[in-house]
């Protein structure tokens, strides 16, 4: 283990919350008078900001550590951060002794100060979850991608029999909206020119996620607003009315159904049934005929049937989605869903994934094609592989590549010239914005 660590690499898997909470580690360890190591250096501390999601996503946390080890045997100090830092706590140093720290998403804000007692040998464990003290002691944003992560709100209380981020994010707690506005600005004059506004339940926004979204678009220089992970039950009428008003927000929703059995979704404890999730698309499609739909599935929950399946294929159809995500059901421990019976084989699940993946697919295409001759505009945000290739993104979140000599944060006018099954191709007129 490294005393008086002075590099530090901050390394985050799973949801896009994890990935806002790493840069707040990063900015945090920062201004405790580290620095960030350079790629390819060994880092004196690395914090491994992990998933619980799914069983595959908590145990490469594990085998991660294993590799932290350096050919000479010494190792870095080593944080466990994130879900299964929450989920374990303290049984996480058990299972692996190399771990130095063990620090929940809601006590990040102590992390120097635990670095700083790790030093003396002592070996640390803070998953308590104050309510939201965390951004009050986070410092101030300094930098910010073109598209910047901002979480308005955090937890949630829906319980769905299958998910763990009830036990691991706690409660559904909404940040004040001054709070918010006020690290909006900062990220918009540190470059940002999009806002992804971030939450479990990101629609549960206590103060109504439309009047946010309302006061976020009166920032100068800040251009596009979207958000994620909404549930189908918080869907108001006033958050569909603003897709249909506010132009910053972009006709993009992620809406997770995760079955199209109304059975399964009982037995998920989702709250909505497929007829009123139909509806909710229904009237988003009313206020914003482009929107994209996007959405999460899961396939074998347990006692999910092959007619509970081709209820999941046929939704597909019916809602036409832009774009969405499959997973095989992961029994996590302590969860309703992983004591029920009827259990579904890894065989059938791998089955079905592949027959939903190729529906997805095809429908992904389908909508990328019919876009084909818009006239647009992208958010420039890297280099594509080939030279002179710039990829930004569209409206509706299409990665798009375009011939241009355009830096990351630009807005590009284009014309959709070419569609694949996961990008476009577009003819670029004029940069509409610096
Ligand atoms: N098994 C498989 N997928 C899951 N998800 C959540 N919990 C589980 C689980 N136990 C999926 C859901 C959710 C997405 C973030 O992950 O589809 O919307
Ligand atoms: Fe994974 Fe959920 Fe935690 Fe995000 S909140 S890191 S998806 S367990």
């Amino acid at each position: 283990m490294n005393a008086n660590p002075k590099t530090f690499r901050v390394k985050s898997f799973g949801c896009q919350m994890n990935v806002y909470d790493g840069e707040r580690m990063a900015e945090l360890l920062a201004d405790s008078g580290m620095s960030a190591a350079g790629d390819g250096d060994d880092a004196d501390l690395v914090v491994l900001n992990t998933c619980h999601i799914r069983e595959k996503a908590a145990e490469k946390a594990y085998s991660d550590i294993g590799r932290l080890r350096r050919e000479d045997g010494s190792r870095p100090l080593i944080a466990l951060a994130g879900c299964v830092a929450q989920a374990e706590a303290a049984e996480a140093k058990a299972r692996s002794p190399m771990i130095d720290i063990v620090v929940g998403p809601q006590a990040y804000h102590r992390l120097p100060e635990m670095v700083a007692a790790a030093e003396s040998g002592r070996r640390l464990v803070d998953t308590d979850m104050p309510a939201l003290s965390k951004f009050d002691a986070l410092p101030a944003r300094r930098r910010a991608s073109p598209s910047a992560f901002l979480t308005v709100q955090e937890g949630c209380d829906k319980f769905c029999t299958y998910c763990v981020v009830p036990y691991t994010r706690g409660a559904e707690i909404s940040r004040p909206a001054g709070d918010i506005l006020a690290e909006a600005r900062a990220l918009v004059d540190a470059g940002a020119v999009e806002l992804v506004l971030l939450g479990q339940n990101v629609n549960a926004w206590a103060g109504g996620l439309d009047r946010l979204i309302r006061a976020l678009s009166t920032i100068d220089g800040l251009e596009r607003i979207r958000y994620t992970t909404s549930h189908p039950a918080d869907m108001s009428d006033a958050l569909i009315a603003a897709h249909g008003e506010v132009d910053k927000l972009m006709p993009y929703l992620h809406l997770p159904v995760q079955s199209g059995s109304d059975r399964m979704l009982r037995a998920m404890n989702r709250s909505h049934s497929v007829e009123s999730y139909l509806r909710t698309i229904e009237k988003a499609r009313a206020a914003r005929p482009d929107i994209a739909i996007s959405g999460d599935f899961i396939v074998g929950f347990p006692g999910e049937t092959e007619a509970d399946f081709e209820a999941t294929l046929q939704i597909v159809d019916a809602v036409r989605y832009a774009s969405a995500y499959s997973f095989k059901y992961s029994a996590r421990p302590g969860t309703p869903a992983a004591a029920m019976e009827d259990q579904i084989s890894p065989e059938i699940m791998d089955e079905r994934l592949q027959r939903l993946h190729l529906r997805i697919a095809e429908h992904q295409l389908a909508f990328n094609r019919s876009t084909i001759g818009r006239d647009t505009a992208i958010l420039v945000e890297r280099k594509g592989r080939r030279p002179g290739q710039m990829i930004g993104k569209s409206p509706w979140l299409q990665s798009v590549h375009v011939e241009a000599a355009a830096k990351p944060g630009t807005m590009l006018a284009v014309t959709l010239t070419a569609a694949g099954p996961n990008s476009m191709s577009g003819a670029v007129h004029a940069a509409v914005a610096a």
